[in-house]
């Protein structure tokens, strides 16, 4: 059975803790990302919306930012939290457990921060991932590393290494990459 974050209200006490800033960065993973001005990013598993601002600013009025979530009451709280704070590039969608549902070839970036490891048969999700993205667009899986007190339980965290091989399987040119976090790994898997 998959972990289930099903009321907003209470996971964005944790999520939007002001406090995560200081180790998350999210100003450094939206440098990871290389995103410009109009470019369509996807932010897979995006729970409250915690990347929201940081993307939807990156690409601009002209770009496109997708919350996308398995949990209803995320998504629902992201579209308050998108109007709210007049961020007219987002438009947040609820998604199958299995399919992330872009339309082939339409989006830039995907990130997905701390959720490819709640993502069964991943291999073949990559390939739906794949196909999403345009040429040259790539996936950032942002997960916490074996060594950091941070994160859940150990034996619930996966590799970087294992997430290069599952990126690879759906047809990504995938690596890790280096970055700042101090306590998360970053893996991009670039569509040829
Ligand atoms: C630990 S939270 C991370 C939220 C957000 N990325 C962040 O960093 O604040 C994991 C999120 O992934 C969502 N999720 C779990 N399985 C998923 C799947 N198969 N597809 C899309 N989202 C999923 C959960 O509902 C939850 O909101």
């Amino acid at each position: 059975m998959p972990h289930r974050f099903e009321d907003a209200a209470k996971w964005a006490k944790v999520f939007d803790d002001p406090a995560r800033d200081v180790w998350q960065r999210p100003a450094d993973v939206v440098v990871v990302l290389e995103l410009k001005p109009g470019m369509t990013v996807a932010d897979l598993g995006a729970g409250t919306g915690y990347f929201l601002p940081h993307l939807s600013k990156a690409v601009g009025a002209s770009g496109v930012v997708l919350g996308l979530d398995v949990e209803a009451d995320m998504v629902r709280h992201m579209g308050e939290r998108a109007a709210s704070g007049g961020l007219s590039n987002v438009t947040a969608k609820l998604v199958a457990f299995d399919d992330p549902g872009l339309v082939a070839a339409s989006v830039d970036r995907v990130l997905i921060v701390d959720t490819w490891h709640h993502i069964a048969s991943r291999e073949a999700y990559s390939k739906k991932l794949a196909a999403g993205l345009k040429p040259g667009g790539f996936v950032a899986v942002v997960d916490f590393t074996m060594e950091t007190d941070k994160g859940p339980p150990k034996k619930h965290r996966i590799a970087p290494e294992q997430v290069v091989a599952e990126l690879s399987a759906g047809g990504l040119s995938a690596r890790v990459v280096e970055e700042p976090l101090p306590d998360q790994y970053v893996v991009v898997g670039v569509k040829k």
